[in-house]
């Protein structure tokens, strides 16, 4: 068995997450299998799947052929996927969470997710609080939102008493989400990064290719350690098990100060913000 090089945190409830897992988003059918069994070989063990990805049942046959080859075992796993926008509302999220079990053909998942907190549906808190009353049942350990402002994870921690482990939110060069990680910090919910190499878009970024030469590392190996240095975790994608290894090169090495404050503050360069949806506003009308 490969020897595991990412470090886990702990979350909130208890449980170990590697601080870095392997995003999913638009790997489809052989090519998601593929990735998912690589990405086992040099020892990531955190996959990142949803609802809407429509892979969950390829990470969940790459996981047990890999499970079948004597590769790693599923409690060195950590398994998350998240409910779409048609399944908020207690019962829906319920159904949701064990249509996602059903599909990766599992006992359990480590982690469940509301993908978006859908505002303007006005039914967040009853889709976390049907998530929280699966816990504790055998099938799903942690409990965890995505794309959550302070005002929302406000609500669902009034309404159960239960801050999620971790808000998966927007998170790379040009966006770094100082406000909200101070809010997460205060209560201690994870900040996980989604699309941390802004799709690729951070890593021809000058600032980023500058650091990058001083230390002799990629732009994204920087752009990750800026990440896990600022106290978040991430789930950078790759198809390619090269670019997989070298994503995961980061634990060796450290940004000093000044490098870490010259990245951050891309936030208020040109080109800075998010990039995609405001979560605030998306989606609309149902
Ligand atoms: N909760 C949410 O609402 C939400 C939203 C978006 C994303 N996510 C999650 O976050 C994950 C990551 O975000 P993302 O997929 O949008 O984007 P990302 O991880 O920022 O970037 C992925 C892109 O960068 C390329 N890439 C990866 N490593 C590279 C490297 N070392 N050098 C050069 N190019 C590299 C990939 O190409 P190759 O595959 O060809 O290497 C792919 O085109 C998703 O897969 C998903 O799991 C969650």
């Amino acid at each position: 068995m490969t020897e595991t090089l990412i470090p886990s945190i702990t979350l909130n409830d208890g449980t170990e997450m590697p601080a870095m897992g392997l995003g999913t988003w638009k790997l489809q059918g052989e090519e998601a299998i593929t990735a998912v069994r690589s990405a086992i070989e040099l020892g990531y063990r955190h996959f990142d799947t949803a609802v809407i990805y429509g892979n969950e049942e390829e990470v969940g046959r790459a996981i047990a052929d890999a499970i079948a080859a004597g590769d790693v075992t599923r409690d060195e796993l950590f398994i998350t996927s998240k409910l779409w926008h048609d399944h908020h509302g207690e019962q829906l999220a319920q159904k949701s969470f064990q249509d996602s079990l059903s599909r990766v053909g599992m006992d359990y998942l480590d982690c469940y997710m509301v993908h978006w907190p859908w505002p303007k549906k006005g039914a967040f808190v009853e889709t976390f609080e049907g998530l929280a009353k699966l816990q504790g049942l055998g099938q799903l350990q942690s409990i965890a939102v995505a794309n959550f402002n302070a005002e929302q994870l406000s609500a669902i921690i009034a309404a159960t008493g239960i801050a999620p482990v971790l808000n998966q939110v927007e998170l790379h060069p040009g966006f770094s989400q100082a406000p909200l990680r101070e809010f997460h910090a205060t209560h201690k919910i994870v900040t996980e990064a989604w699309s941390p190499l802004a799709q690729g878009g951070a890593l021809d970024h000058a600032l980023v290719c500058s650091i990058a030469q001083q230390l002799g590392k990629t732009p994204s190996q920087v752009t990750l350690r800026w990440i896990y240095q600022l106290q978040a975790s991430s789930v950078p994608k790759s198809a390619s098990p090269a670019r997989q290894a070298e994503n995961m090169q980061i634990f060796d090495f450290e940004l000093d100060d000044s490098q870490m404050q010259a990245l951050t503050a891309l936030d208020d360069a040109p080109g800075g913000g998010r990039l995609f949806a405001d979560p605030d506003l998306y989606p609309g009308d149902d």
